[in-house]
């Protein structure tokens, strides 16, 4: 896909392989919008693209810790913008990001749960009148291998947690989102799905949870592009990847009734089943 022109929204993009991502759209044209909770590490990206020449990134601030944060992103994305063609959703935190206690959201919910997944739930809804608008448009949701069935009894890991069991579920509950969007998607033009873009590149997430890196983020970076940009997947949806390759996820990931159960949870806590 020729991005020249085009509009992209990648989450977390401060640091990381959203920050490599965003330079490369940057360096081919794109209009990028960034975003991240760190001002100073968003206008340090910003000035380094300017210097490169390229058209300087537009900067949303937001903590997605909260559904509120969710919510005032979009609001403002959908507010500046007259289209969207490229959401990437990226943002996210370690199985020990903070430590290994159990953490919860704003709203209460499990931390990673609600970083790593119910944000970018509601993100893509609250974008995809935007993205339907600038159709065909895609959405990417950065995953992981690393992934666990969700209990649905405990959803929230009040009675069973551990850091790297919150990380697994929230980056599984990704993929099913991804599968089911896809669904509801079919013939509008936008299509989804999902990755898990490398094994330990070196980012600030890996380093803080003590986890010697064996990728690049070049290596990540470039996996995240090729769903966002290849022409070769462009039309496919509600696919899983492991890196370049077309992969299976966890098995609940193909469960429909699982998938259902999820949705119906997610709308309610985001309170997206209230607008419809
Ligand atoms: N690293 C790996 O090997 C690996 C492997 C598989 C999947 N992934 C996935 O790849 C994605 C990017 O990870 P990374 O390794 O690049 O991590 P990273 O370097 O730690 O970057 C994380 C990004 O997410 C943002 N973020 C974190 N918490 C946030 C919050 N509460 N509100 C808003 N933004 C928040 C950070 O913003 P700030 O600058 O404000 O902190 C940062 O821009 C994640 O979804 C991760 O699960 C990574």
């Amino acid at each position: 896909m020729n991005v020249d022109g085009k509009t992209v929204l990648i989450t977390g993009s401060t640091d990381g392989v959203g920050r490599y991502v965003a330079r490369r759209l940057a360096a081919s044209g794109a209009k990028v919008l960034i975003h991240g909770r760190d001002a100073a590490r968003a206008k340090q990206l910003a000035d380094e693209v300017k210097r490169e020449g390229h058209a300087e990134p537009v900067f949303y601030q937001a903590d997605l810790s909260s559904l509120d944060g969710a919510r005032r992103l979009a609001q403002s994305v959908l507010a500046e913008n007259d289209r969207l063609d490229i959401f990437i959703s990226n943002a996210g935190i370690g199985s020990q990001t903070q430590g290994t206690e159990r953490r919860t959201s704003a709203d209460g919910h499990e931390l990673r749960f609600a970083v790593n997944y119910l944000a970018g739930f509601l993100l893509a809804h609250l974008l995809l009148p935007l993205l339907k608008a600038s159709a065909p448009s895609r959405i990417v949701n950065v995953a992981s291998l690393g992934q666990h069935p969700l209990d649905f009894d405990d959803v929230m890991l009040a009675r069973s947690y551990s850091g790297g069991r919150a990380y697994a579920q929230s980056k599984l509950a990704q993929i099913m989102f991804t599968i089911d969007l896809a669904h509801e998607l079919k013939g509008s033009g936008v299509t989804v799905n999902a990755l898990h873009p490398a094994t330990y590149m070196n980012t600030t997430m890996v380093r803080e949870g003590g986890i010697t890196p064996i990728s690049t983020v070049e290596q990540g970076g470039e996996a995240i592009l090729h769903l966002a940009v290849g022409d070769d997947v462009a039309g496919n949806s509600g696919l899983f990847f492991n890196g370049m390759q077309e992969a299976q996820a966890n098995s609940q990931a193909y469960d429909e009734a699982a998938r259902k159960r999820l949705r119906a949870l997610s709308l309610e806590i985001t309170g997206l089943s209230a607008v419809g």
